[in-house]
Formats: structure tokens, C-alpha cells, sequence
């Protein structure tokens, strides 16, 4: 049997670029492939280089390479199990990358320290397919209680944020209301204003209307795209949406098999999708 200590890494990855390189390679790739206004000598906000992912044998994230710049909207596309979540995962720091960088404003956040990580997720949002709402606390409280524990903010000002994030979704009406008295649809509003209420640099979604009901999925859609198209939120969107990615996004993203198929505007990706995958996958879901 071949011993876990004597198996070579199947990769090995070069260290991070330079900052500025990084940033011109970056804009170089992505000013025809995406709908943000660039602004001269910009860097990119997220920064992901040569990430690889895998568990135990399986490799499930295999040299991705993603930059994501302020206030961007980026949708991920791809089949069940292309590695979409375990990506957000990473960058969430929820994963620990096998190999490669991801950069958050140029500061590498793989490989930090316990105790670092928790102030390198306040520049992280997430919000998940299932909600993850604590049950026993009212939506005003769920919205709250990071603001108070993480960002260490007074619990009126917290309330005000709270509140004033609530109205923006739709909920303050139901503030004081547990998860249990809520519709999924109304439960993942309220996550998204507990995501939002943090500030992050960048809100992650993964799957965020997979688990709810038809009829609801557009009030939840309705948020997001008011969020994407009147904030600043540089935001990442795993979804199966076309209709959300096509009119939404700045850039969408195809993953399959944890690779980076192909990238470019929606209505590029979309009309004429350059690789065979790509044609497949869109075919296979209309
Ligand atoms: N914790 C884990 N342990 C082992 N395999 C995993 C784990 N998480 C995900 N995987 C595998 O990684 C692959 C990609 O998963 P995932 O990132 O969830 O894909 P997607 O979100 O695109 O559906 C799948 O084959 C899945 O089974
Ligand atoms: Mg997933």
C-alpha cells in the first residue's frame, strides 16, 4: 500500500504573483469578457490562482485561476459536483486549498493561522442553499448577532443595520419572527440580509434558490438582483438561474470537472459558447 507521507503532490504550484503584475494580467483577460467598469491601474478584489482541491484521491478543484473584481457580479455555472461549492468553500475559508493562492485585495488569505481567519471572514459573506439560520433566534436577532460577536458593534447600532437590512428585503415586517414561522423563501431574505448587514468585500452565493419552492424563487431572485444591480456588492452566484445569470451578471463562468471551461459575457456565453462542454451543459438544461 502506498503511504499518505511518501506521496508526492501531484502539483506543484508556483507562489503568488506580484500584486501589479497580477492585476495587469488580470485586466488584460478580463476587460472583453465582463460588464464592470474598469478603472485605470484597478486590481481585482478576489484573486485565485492555480487553486487545486482535492479529497483524499479525488481531485475535485483542479487549477483554477478566477479573478473577481469590486462591485463585479460573477455567475457560476456548471453540472452537479464540478466543483462549484467546494470553490466558494475555499475562498470562505470553510476549505483549506490543496495547493495554489486565493488573494483577498492582494492579501493571501490561504494558509493563515486560526486565529487570522476569523478576521479574514469578515470580508466574506456567504449565503447557502439551506438558509443556516439559527432557529431558535428571531430574523432581527439573526441579523444582529454577527455584528455584535464579529464586528464587535454596540447592540443598537447592530439593531439599526439589522432593521434598516430587513426593510431592504422585504422583511422588516417579519423581524421578529424565529426561522420556523418563516417561508424558505422569507428564511433566505433574511440570510441575505444577515450577510449583507456584515459589509463583507464580497457576498458569496451558493445554490441560494435550489431549495425553495417555485413560486418563492422570484421574490428571493428580486433581492439579489436589487442588490447586484443598486449596490456596490461585488458578489460570486453559483446558481442554475439563467434568466438571473444572463441578465445580471457581468460575467458568467462555466465550471465542469474543477476546471474553468470557459468565462465571458452572459449573452457570449449564452448565444455562443466557444467549447463543446459549455454547448452541452446550456443544451442539457434548456
Ligand atoms: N468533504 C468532501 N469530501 C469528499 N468529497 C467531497 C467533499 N466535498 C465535495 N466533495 C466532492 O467534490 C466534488 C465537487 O463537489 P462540489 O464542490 O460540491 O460540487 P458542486 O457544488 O459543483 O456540485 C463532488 O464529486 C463531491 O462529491
Ligand atoms: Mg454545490
Amino acid at each position: 500500500m502506498r503511504s499518505k507521507k511518501n506521496h508526492a503532490p501531484a502539483f506543484d504550484v508556483p507562489p503568488a504573483m506580484d500584486a501589479a503584475e497580477a492585476a495587469k494580467i488580470a485586466y488584460d483577460q478580463d476587460v472583453s469578457r465582463s460588464k464592470h467598469h474598469f478603472v485605470p491601474g484597478e486590481h481585482p478584489v478576489v484573486r485565485i490562482e492555480h487553486l487545486n482541491k482535492t479529497f483524499t484521491d479525488t481531485p475535485v478543484l483542479r487549477d483554477v485561476n478566477l479573478n473577481v473584481w469590486n462591485g463585479e457580479i460573477v455567475v457560476v455555472l456548471g453540472p452537479s459536483g464540478s466543483g462549484k461549492s467546494t470553490m466558494l468553500r475555499c475562498i470562505n475559508l470553510l476549505e483549506t486549498p490543496t495547493a495554489g493562492h486565493i488573494l483577498i485585495d492582494d492579501e493571501e488569505i490561504t494558509g493563515a493561522s486560526k486565529t487570522n481567519v476569523n478576521e479574514l471572514r469578515k470580508n466574506l459573506g456567504m449565503v447557502f442553499q439551506g438558509f443556516n439560520l439559527f432557529p431558535h433566534m428571531t430574523a432581527l436577532e439573526n441579523v444582529m448577532v454577527g455584528q455584535v460577536k464579529v464586528l464587535k458593534k454596540s447592540k443598537e447600532e447592530a439593531r439599526v443595520e439589522a432593521m434598516k437590512q430587513l426593510e431592504a428585503v422585504g422583511m422588516a415586517d417579519r423581524a421578529d419572527f424565529k426561522p420556523p414561522q418563516l417561508s424558505g423563501g422569507q428564511q433566505q431574505r433574511v440570510a441575505i440580509a444577515r450577510a449583507v448587514a456584515m459589509h463583507p468585500k464580497v457576498l458569496l452565493f451558493d445554490e441560494p434558490t435550489s431549495a425553495l419552492d417555485p413560486e418563492l424563487v422570484r421574490d428571493v431572485l428580486a433581492v439579489m438582483r436589487d442588490l447586484a444591480l443598486n449596490g456596490d456588492m461585488t458578489m460570486i452566484v453559483v446558481t442554475h438561474e439563467m434568466g438571473f445569470a444572463r441578465d445580471v451578471a457581468d460575467r458568467v463562468v462555466f465550471m465542469e470537472g474543477g476546471v474553468v471551461v470557459e468565462q465571458g459575457l452572459p449573452d457570449e456565453v449564452f448565444d455562443h459558447p466557444q467549447q463543446e462542454r459549455t454547448k452541452e451543459f446550456l443544451g442539457s438544461i434548456r
